[in-house]
């Protein structure tokens, strides 16, 4: 059993990568469960209802957020009825949306987790205690559960990795938009990596275009960032399981641009 997921989908240039290549990496890969970071989806701030499902349409299970969750204000209307979407868990009690979804396919379920990070983000709760709760829950109903860690921080990333060593499928760090090379399966069987990357403009800074956030870092004065357009990049981690543990057996990055392809 396989895993794919896909690092933060940026704006209109990512949701093309996604709409080309997703079907040619389906066939690559024949994933069980395709689960995608949607955070940026929306020309770089948030999700609209329009964009998740698109997303769906094209074969995307589940969506993990992150802390651009709350950026398009249609979100409040439609999260709490999504149940395919998930947002950080540690965000403060009676926040709307969830944090645990179960994607059913088949006759298998896989849980999803999404947590967000403490460092150089805001102070929401404790990420480990609520990784705790969350997978103790969801462990009572499955044996295949993936945590989105969605931080700044590497070394709190890696902390979430041995924190829940053996306790879960896997854990995938977002946020940074850079994927990192160190994606490994941790001792007792939990596959990890600190930053999965991003689908979206490669030639910006971070999905953004990079004049003005050049012009933020050379001046300090107030600057409006837009989503890049241009070429795409297209990162995930593609994740085998054994079905009989849940465990990871392995995983493998997927790292792509618009001139250099997989498929070639
Ligand atoms: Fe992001
Ligand atoms: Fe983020």
């Amino acid at each position: 059993m396989r895993i794919l997921f896909i690092g933060d989908i940026v704006g209109s240039v990512g949701r093309q990568a996604l709409k080309t290549y997703l079907p040619k990496l389906k066939a690559k890969y024949n994933p069980h469960w395709i689960i995608a970071n949607g955070e940026n989806a929306a020309a770089g701030r948030g999700i609209t209802a329009a964009i998740t499902k698109e997303l769906f349409e094209q074969g995307v299970q589940g969506i993990t957020m992150g802390n651009h969750t709350w950026d398009q204000k249609e979100i409040f209307d439609f999260i709490d009825k999504e149940e395919r979407m998930v947002r950080p868990a540690n965000f403060p009690e009676g926040t709307p949306g969830r944090g645990l979804a179960y994607i059913k396919l088949k006759d298998a379920e896989l849980a999803i987790i999404n947590l967000q990070g403490r460092t150089f983000l805001p102070p929401l709760d404790c990420p480990f205690e609520k990784a705790n709760k969350l997978v103790e829950q969801a462990r009572k109903r499955t044996k295949f559960i993936l945590v989105d860690f969605h931080a700044e921080a590497t070394s709190e990333k890696i902390a979430m990795g041995w924190h829940l060593d053996g306790k879960v499928t896997a854990v995938v760090g977002t946020h940074t938009h850079v994927q990192t090379n160190d994606e490994r399966v941790l001792p007792q069987g939990t596959a990890f990596v600190t930053d999965v990357g991003m689908v979206g403009p490669r030639d910006g800074i971070l999905g953004m275009e990079r004049n003005a956030v050049l012009q933020k870092f050379k001046t300090q004065l107030p600057v409006r960032f837009v989503v890049d357009e241009g070429k795409w990049h297209f990162h995930a981690a593609v994740i085998d399981l054994d079905p009989a543990t849940g465990l990871a057996r392995k995983i493998s990055m997927v790292r792509m641009d618009e001139d250099r392809l997989l498929f070639e």
